[in-house]
């Protein structure tokens, strides 16, 4: 069975989870067709057509961003042809809410010809953890064994999963068009020009030579992601925040801080 894992993952939480699922449908290793970066979307949409054509099983992973699938990962996907490929989607959340993204993602592959045998939403710390601390040093051992038993059960699940079926959580976030996000801070003094943020922006807009933006303009194009504030190792970049984001966030966050959520599956009836 020859497996491959299509994931979108600025903090690594999704890919994490959907290399355990990947585990639990083959004993052998997957291929990684990672959009997290340009490079890698580039790959993809040079053959949109063609690119899980050898593949028996695809595991689709995203993250949850305000309940939605984020726009760079779902306008990538939307170009990907199945071509009756089995396919996992997988929804990686951080504890508050997985919105409207599961299903999307379902119906994105659904329509675009995978025949969708099951879907998950799973739990990842979520990206704001450093200001409010929220699934800390999740997926842990036991969603990872979760995400392994429920690779083992798509593998050999029969049928096509009711699309409709899937879990919608609507509310304030999912239901708006827009994704609220913090933007990290840049110290010019603090940084090292050591090119690691730059090299983990899914949007290219950090310039690999100095560590600053491009320009403003594209400055704007920043999705909040955190990823080039987990790989600063000076603090050069910081998610640190003012008293109204904090306030702000604290509301928001201060429910999936104190209750865990535990991973949800879905398989044909
Ligand atoms: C802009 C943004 C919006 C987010 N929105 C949500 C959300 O609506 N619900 C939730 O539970 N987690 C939310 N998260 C947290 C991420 O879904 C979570 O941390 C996920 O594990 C990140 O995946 P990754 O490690 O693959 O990047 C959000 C994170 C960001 C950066």
């Amino acid at each position: 069975m020859k497996v491959a894992v299509m994931c979108f993952s600025p903090t690594g939480t999704t890919r994490r989870v959907c290399l355990e699922i990947a585990k639990g449908i083959s004993d052998s290793d997957p291929t990684v067709l990672d959009l997290t970066l340009p490079d890698g979307r580039t790959l993809l949409i040079g053959d949109p057509e063609q690119i899980v054509a050898t593949y028996d099983h695809v595991v689709v992973g995203v993250p949850v961003y305000g309940g939605k699938i984020p726009p760079l990962a779902r306008d990538t996907l939307s170009l990907v042809k199945g071509h009756g490929r089995r396919a996992t989607a997988v929804a990686v959340y951080g504890n508050r809410d997985f919105g409207v993204a599961l299903r999307r993602l379902c119906e994105i592959l659904d329509s675009n010809g995978f025949q969708v045998v099951s879907a998950g939403a799973f739990i990842g710390e979520h990206s704001y953890s450093a200001v409010v601390p929220v699934a800390m040093s999740r997926p842990d051992a036991a969603d990872l064994d979760t995400a392994q038993r429920f690779g083992a059960q798509s593998a050999t699940a029969s049928g096509v999963l009711a699309v409709d079926n899937v879990e919608e959580q609507l509310d304030m976030f999912s239901k708006s068009p827009k994704i609220a996000s913090l933007k990290p801070r840049y110290s010019a003094t603090a940084c090292t020009e050591c090119g690691s943020c730059g090299k983990v922006c899914p949007t290219a807009i950090i310039a690999l030579s100095n560590g600053a933006y491009v320009s403003a303009e594209l400055t704007a194009r920043c999705i909040g992601c955190m990823a080039c504030v987990r790989a600063c190792p000076n603090d050069a970049r910081t998610n640190k925040v003012n008293p109204m984001e904090r306030f702000m966030l604290g509301m928001v966050l201060k429910k999936p801080s104190k209750a865990r959520s535990e991973p949800k599956v879905f398989m044909p009836a």
